[in-house]
């Protein structure tokens, strides 16, 4: 595994096995689900949630797609550890800026992998008594699901890969790669 320093000094994409999702399909598929969430919510009320940091590249895009009035906040979590993630426990790192009582949310994700995050967030945001609460998720992992979530939106299911780019991290890099690639095994095994 090269060291913080040495992943500095090299190319990004020396780093990258192959890519998964290039860019044009990327936003080729981001342009059919904002067609497709602005057709559901058309006349409607309706608030995008980003959960930072890796949905941010995936919301700043989609935000674009959806021809539709709507506003956007934000959230932060965390998990408190693979132990406590597997009880369903995540903690909120920032919290919304304004109530979501009786007002339509969609939470955008960048990834879906054991399911604990929006599982737990589902159930918080829930309590605050939203008029509707939907998911769109950007890539989902279904083999590694720990636990069930209805997800509304899905850009693609993929395999279990170390995936990175387009928002998604290895060790908070990578986030800027425009295409979603998978991380050669080098660079994250010990
Ligand atoms: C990732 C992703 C989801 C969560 C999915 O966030 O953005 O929020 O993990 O995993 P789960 O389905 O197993 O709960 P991460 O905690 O890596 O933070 P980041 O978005 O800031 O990179």
């Amino acid at each position: 595994m090269p060291s913080q320093t040495a992943l500095r000094a090299m190319p990004l994409e020396d780093a990258i096995e192959r890519v998964l999702v290039d860019e044009a399909t990327l936003q080729a598929r981001i342009a059919e689900l904002g067609a497709e969430i602005a057709d559901f919510y058309r006349g409607q009320d309706l608030l995008l949630i980003s959960v930072l940091k890796g949905s941010i590249v995936f919301m700043a895009d989609l935000i674009r797609a959806i021809p539709i009035a709507h506003e956007i906040d934000f959230m932060a979590t965390s998990s408190y550890g693979v132990a406590a993630r597997s009880s369903g426990v995540v903690r909120i790192l920032k919290d919304l800026n304004k109530s979501i009582e009786g007002r339509n949310v969609l939470i955008v994700e960048d990834i879906i992998d054991s399911g604990h995050t929006l599982n737990y967030l589902v159930r918080i945001l829930q309590e605050r008594q939203p008029a509707s609460l939907r998911i769109v998720t950007l890539l989902d992992k279904p083999e590694r699901r720990e636990v069930d979530i209805h997800v509304d939106w899905v850009g693609f299911a993929i395999p279990n890969d170390f995936v990175v780019g387009y928002g998604l991290d290895y060790n908070e890099t990578f986030r800027n790669l425009p295409y979603i690639g998978v991380l050669k095994p080098g660079i994250y095994a010990n």
